[in-house]
């Protein structure tokens, strides 16, 4: 746009600089500008991909822990083991007592569980490789969210179908946003909070006094 022909709209000044150095110097500022706002943008474009949030990519565990078992086909409802979730920020994983519970007579001898019996015997706990995870500088708290009405599913996706948990929400600050600005069809019962498949039917109607702020110092204090 400036280059070349921009010294020929003035011909009656004589242009202080030629008409080559007028296109370096536009090309050099055009490069400078793009760099400038291009690498912070791809960059930020970056961290919000689902390859760097890790979004629907399951990490390696220490055991092959499978949601489907023990979710659907052996019908442990989400609290048995993530009981936390409902009085405290985090929701926690289960001690290897938890395990034992149960697997100190179902499955005492498979060779899938010889961690579990380790750590359970040798008081070392299983270190579980984080899945969901926010910045140090965000605050979340899972027991406000399940107290008005917010279900597992709806952030944490169809667990009980997974082999290994990933995670589907991607996670960032819009994520929170979209719903905190219009929170209405995203809640449910709560009696259906752990429930996976709970669709809302004719007959519910969400509460109207369910509000959550959307002011900075919710979520970054
Ligand atoms: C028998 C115990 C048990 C039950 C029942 C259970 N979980 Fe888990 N959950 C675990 C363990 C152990 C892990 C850590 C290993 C893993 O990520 O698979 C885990 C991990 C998770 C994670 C990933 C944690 C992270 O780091 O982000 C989510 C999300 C989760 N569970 C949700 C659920 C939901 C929702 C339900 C109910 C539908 C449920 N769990 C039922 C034991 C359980
Ligand atoms: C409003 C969205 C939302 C709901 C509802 C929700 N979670 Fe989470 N969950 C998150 C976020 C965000 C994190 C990451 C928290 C962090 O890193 O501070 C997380 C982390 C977890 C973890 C990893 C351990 C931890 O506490 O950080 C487990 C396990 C988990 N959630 C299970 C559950 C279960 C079970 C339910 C339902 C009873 C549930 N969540 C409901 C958003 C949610
Ligand atoms: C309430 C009972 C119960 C609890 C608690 C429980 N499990 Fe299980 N688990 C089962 C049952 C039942 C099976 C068999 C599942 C099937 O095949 O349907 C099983 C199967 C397994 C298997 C597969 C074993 C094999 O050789 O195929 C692993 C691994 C496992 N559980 C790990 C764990 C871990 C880790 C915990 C604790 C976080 C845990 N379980 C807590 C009931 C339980
Ligand atoms: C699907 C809907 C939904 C999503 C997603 C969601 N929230 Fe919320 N959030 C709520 C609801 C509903 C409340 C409770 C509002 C009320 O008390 O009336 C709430 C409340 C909160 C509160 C407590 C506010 C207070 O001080 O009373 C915090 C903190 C919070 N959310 C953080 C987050 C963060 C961080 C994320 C993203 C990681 C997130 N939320 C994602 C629905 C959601
Ligand atoms: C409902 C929760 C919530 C509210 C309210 C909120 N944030 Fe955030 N914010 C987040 C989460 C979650 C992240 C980290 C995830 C991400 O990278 O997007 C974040 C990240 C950020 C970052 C880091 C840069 C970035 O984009 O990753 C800045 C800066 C920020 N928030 C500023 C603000 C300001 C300013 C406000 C008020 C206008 C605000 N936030 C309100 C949840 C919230």
């Amino acid at each position: 746009m400036h280059s070349g022909g921009a010294g020929s709209l003035r011909p009656t000044v004589k242009p202080l600089f030629s008409e080559s150095a007028n296109a370096i110097y536009w090309l050099s500022i055009a490069i400078l500008a793009a760099a400038a706002v291009g690498l912070p943008a791809l960059a930020i474009a970056w961290a919000r991909t689902p390859y760097a949030t890790g979004q629907n990519e399951p990490p390696p565990q220490p055991v092959k822990f499978d949601h489907r078992h023990h979710v659907r086909d052996d019908g442990i409802d989400c609290l048995y083991c993530h009981a936390e979730a409902q009085i405290a920020p985090r929701a926690g994983v289960p001690s290897t007592a938890t395990c034992m519970g149960c697997h100190a007579q179902i499955w005492s001898d498979s060779p899938n569980l010889a961690l579990v019996r380790a750590s359970y015997f040798g008081g070392e706990p299983i270190v579980w490789r984080r899945v969901t995870t926010m910045p140090d500088f965000v605050f979340f708290d899972h027991s406000i969210h399940l107290a008005k009405g917010v279900g597992c599913v709806t952030c944490h996706g169809r667990v009980d179908e997974m082999a290994q948990v990933y995670a589907v929400a991607p996670l960032t600050m819009r994520w929170c946003l979209d719903c905190h600005r219009n929170p209405t069809a995203h809640l449910r019962p709560l009696d259906a909070i752990t429930d996976m498949e709970w669709t809302a039917g004719a007959a519910y109607t969400p509460p109207s006094d369910v509000r959550p702020p959307t002011d900075c110092t919710t979520c970054h204090r």
